[in-house]
């Protein structure tokens, strides 16, 4: 029977991995995929990481020598990987392109909405017995120029929300999805998007091109007040400038699901540690920042899929059978 061994595992993840009928023998490991962790993975044909593990060439090398001979990512993205090495050492990586882009586009929405109409403060306020409205002013959507910037699986359906939402949609991608273009949505140059929106969302994957894709030439060609929400990756932002585009009011508010520096931060418990990335910790003490730590995924439909798919990936790849979801 093949084996796989997951590495960075929490509960949720064994949940949906355990529902999956499959001959491939699960190993749950909790720690995340490194150098100095890589021997966890000895003698397995096959390993599973998601965002944050260390895919680098070392690793790979590493990996490669203990016999490892695939690498399923249970995720789209595919930044952390080097490619290069991978092929170089004969191991053939593998994703998962499309597990719910439902999911990441209603958490896109959701930190819209709500860092819109500041429920993320409303809520602790009235937990509180503090019943003002003072600092809760938001705007209607409807009427708004939002920007989706790449509309690909999930920034397609973010368009299409929005659209509900009675905003005028831009859209900004080399692809123009013709259901958008029909309904109105307005494929622009990245120049008038960020020109003319009050609301920018990153929906496109992180790129040597999108690396700090907003930075601080492009802030200053926002909106002043402009809304910024990234459910891409971090370093789709260059933080430092999106905290002087805060502190200046350039930037009206920022919500984030991901983060350059994440891989020190998010998916653990950390509320009994002193949090050492200043840059991080400045732009928790922000009132109109909202963070998730990397959940835009994470919906039972979406764990779901991603065992379903990782599993039949593993399965194909240790056949020798074509497996399509093969990275690039
Ligand atoms: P996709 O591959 O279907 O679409 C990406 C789109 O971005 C494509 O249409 C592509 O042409 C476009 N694009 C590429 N470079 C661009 C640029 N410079 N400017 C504008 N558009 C550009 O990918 P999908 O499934 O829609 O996912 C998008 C990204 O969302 C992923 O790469 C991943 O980084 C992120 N993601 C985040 C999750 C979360 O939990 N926060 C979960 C899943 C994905």
């Amino acid at each position: 029977m093949p084996e796989l061994r997951l590495f960075s595992t929490k509960p949720y993840d064994r949940v949906g991995f355990d529902r999956v009928d499959s001959p491939v023998e699960r190993v749950y490991l909790e720690p995340r995929l490194a150098l100095d962790t890589v021997g966890l993975a000895d003698g397995a044909p096959a390993v599973c990481v998601f965002v944050n593990d260390d895919v680098s060439a070392p690793v790979i090398e590493a990996l490669a020598a203990g016999g490892t001979r695939c690498v399923a990512l249970r995720c789209a993205g595919f930044n952390n990987v080097n490619l290069d090495a991978a092929e170089r050492h004969g191991i053939t990586v593998v994703r998962v392109p499309a597990y719910s882009p439902n999911a990441v586009a209603e958490h896109t929405i959701a930190l819209i909405l709500a860092l819109n109409r500041r429920i993320h403060r409303a809520y602790n306020r009235v937990r509180d017995g503090n019943f003002s409205l003072d600092g809760l002013v938001g705007f209607d959507l409807a009427g708004k120029t939002a920007a989706v910037i790449g509309t690909g699986k999930i920034g397609t359906i973010v368009a299409r929300l929005l659209w509900h939402l009675r905003c005028r949609v831009l859209a900004v991608d080399d692809f123009h999805d013709e259901h958008l273009v029909g309904l109105g949505v307005e494929y622009v140059p990245l120049e008038r998007a960020l020109a003319e929106s009050d609301v920018i969302t990153l929906n496109c994957p992180l790129t040597d091109e999108t690396h700090h894709l907003v930075d601080a030439a492009a802030i200053e060609r926002m909106r002043p007040g402009v809304m910024i929400v990234n459910t891409g990756r971090g370093a789709l932002i260059d933080t430092e400038a999106a905290i002087d585009g805060l502190k200046s009011g350039r930037v009206g508010s920022l919500a984030l699901d991901v983060y350059e520096e994440e891989g020190e931060l998010f998916f653990e418990d950390r509320s009994q540690e002193i949090i050492g990335d200043d840059v991080f910790a400045r732009l928790l003490t922000f009132p109109n920042v909202l963070v998730t730590a990397h959940q835009a995924f994470l919906t039972r439909e979406a764990l779901d899929a991603i065992a379903t798919t990782t599993l039949a990936n593993v399965e194909a790849v240790l056949a020798g059978e074509p497996c399509p979801n093969t990275v690039p």
